[in-house]
C-alpha cells in the first residue's frame, strides 16, 4: 500500500516536472489602438527577429496553401486588398512595412490561420457562481509556438481588452474584456484552402467577418457577456466556428455554433440542473464525436471527476493539460475569468503534450 502511495506520488511528481519543463510564458506586446493602425504594431518588431518572423509566415503559407495556388492568388489578393475593411487595411498595410513582406503574403497568412485549428474550449462555474473560461489551441504547426504572443490593446493607456494571437494576426481566437467577458472560438467542421478561399473573396466582396475579426470586434465594443452573446451569434461571418463565452454572474458562459448567417444553436450552463460546465471541442455538441477523437469524452471525465466544488484556475488547467486533451499539437492553453481579469494566463507548450 505504502510503496504504491510511494510510486504514483513519484509517478505524479515526475509528470508535474516535465509538464513545468515544456511550458513557457509567450512575450506580452502592448499594442495602443490610439495609434495609427499602420503604425501600431511596430512592437512586434522589438519583441521578434524580423528575419525569423518573415521565415516562419513563409513557412506557415506553404504548409497551407500549394505554391502554384499561392503565385496564382498574389496579384487576385492584391486587387482585393482594397475591399478590407479598418482598422485591418492598415494593421495589414503596416504589418507588411514593418516584416518588408508583400501586402498579399500578410493577407494570404491572415487567412491561413482560420484553418486547421482543432481546439478545446471549456467554461465553467463553480459553487460560488465564478465563471472559468480555459481553452486548447491546436495546430499542426509547430513554428507558431514561437510566434505566440499575448496582446493588450490599449486605450487611452488602459487595457481596453486582451487576446492570445500569433505575431502577423491581426484577428483573435482568444480573448477577454475585463470585468466583463471572455472569448475562444473553436473551428467547425474542417476546412480545405479551396473552400476558404472562396470565403476570402466573400469576405471581401459581401463584407462578412473572418471569425476571428468578429471575436476582436466584440471583444472591443460589447457592453457585457449578453450583448457579446448577441453579436457572436448573430453578425454573419464567413464560415461556421464555435465560439465559448464566459461573463462575471453565475450562469454566465454558453456555446455557440454558428452557420455562416447566424446561430445553430445556443448551448448555456444549467448549474441548478447540475450542468455547470461546457465542453466543446470541434464537433457539434449533439452528435457523437468521431470514433478517433476522444478529447470531448476525456474533458467531461476529469472535469466530472474534479468536481463542481473543486473547479478553478488550477484545476481547469489540469483538465487542459490531460491527454489527449492535451496532443502532439496544442500550442498553448490559456486559462481566464473575465471577473479576475489580472490572472488571465497563457502557457506555450513548448513540445506538445505527448500521450500518457
Ligand atoms: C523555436 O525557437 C527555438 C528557440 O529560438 C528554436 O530552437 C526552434 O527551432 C524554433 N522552432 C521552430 C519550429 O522554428
Ligand atoms: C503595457 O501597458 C500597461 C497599461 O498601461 C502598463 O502597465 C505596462 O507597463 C505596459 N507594458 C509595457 C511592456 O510597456
Ligand atoms: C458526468 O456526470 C454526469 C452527471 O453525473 C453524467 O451524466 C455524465 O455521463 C458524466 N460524463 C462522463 C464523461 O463521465
Amino acid at each position: 500500500m505504502m510503496v504504491r502511495a510511494a510510486v504514483l506520488l513519484l509517478g505524479w511528481l515526475g509528470l508535474v516536472v516535465s509538464c513545468r519543463a515544456q511550458v513557457v510564458a509567450p512575450p506580452t506586446l502592448n499594442i495602443s489602438l490610439d495609434e495609427d493602425p499602420e503604425l501600431r504594431w511596430l512592437p512586434l518588431t522589438k519583441a521578434f527577429d524580423v528575419d525569423y518572423l518573415k521565415k516562419a509566415a513563409a513557412e506557415v503559407i506553404d504548409s497551407t496553401v500549394p505554391k502554384w495556388v499561392h503565385h496564382a492568388l498574389a496579384p487576385v489578393v492584391t486587387a482585393l486588398a482594397k475591399y478590407v475593411p479598418q482598422p485591418y487595411a492598415g494593421e495589414i498595410r503596416g504589418m507588411a512595412s514593418h516584416l518588408g513582406g508583400s501586402i498579399a503574403d500578410v493577407i494570404i497568412l491572415n487567412f491561413a490561420y482560420e484553418v486547421s485549428a482543432f481546439c478545446t474550449s471549456i467554461v465553467a462555474q463553480d459553487k460560488n457562481g465564478h465563471v472559468y473560461h480555459g481553452r486548447n489551441l491546436d495546430y499542426p504547426h509547430p513554428v507558431l509556438r514561437n510566434l505566440t504572443i499575448n496582446i493588450n490593446f490599449l486605450k487611452n493607456g488602459e487595457v481596453a481588452y486582451s487576446g492570445t494571437s500569433f505575431a502577423g494576426y491581426v484577428g483573435l481566437w482568444t480573448g477577454q474584456s475585463p470585468k466583463k467577458f471572455t472569448v475562444s472560438g473553436d473551428q467547425r467542421g474542417t476546412e480545405h484552402w479551396w473552400n476558404w478561399w472562396k470565403n476570402v473573396v466573400s469576405a471581401f466582396l459581401f463584407r462578412r467577418s473572418p471569425v476571428s475579426w468578429l471575436v476582436r470586434e466584440t471583444l472591443e465594443e460589447a457592453e457585457n457577456f449578453q450583448d457579446a452573446v448577441m453579436r457572436l451569434s448573430k453578425i454573419p461571418i464567413i464560415t461556421g466556428v464555435y465560439y465559448i463565452v464566459g461573463g462575471v454572474r453565475a450562469g454566465e458562459g454558453t456555446v455557440i455554433t454558428r452557420d455562416r448567417t447566424g446561430p445553430a444553436d445556443i448551448w448555456p450552463l444549467d448549474p441548478l440542473n447540475g450542468e455547470w460546465f461546457r465542453v466543446e471541442t470541434n464537433f457539434d455538441h449533439w452528435l457523437p464525436p468521431p470514433a478517433r477523437d476522444h478529447r470531448r469524452e476525456a474533458a467531461n471525465k476529469a472535469l466530472n471527476a474534479t468536481g463542481q466544488d473543486h473547479i478553478n484556475m488550477e484545476t481547469l488547467y489540469q483538465v487542459l493539460s490531460l491527454p489527449p486533451v492535451c496532443n502532439g499539437i496544442t500550442v498553448y492553453t490559456t486559462i481566464m475569468s473575465a471577473a479576475t481579469p489580472e490572472q488571465y494566463n497563457t502557457v506555450v507548450r513548448a513540445q506538445g503534450c505527448q500521450p500518457s
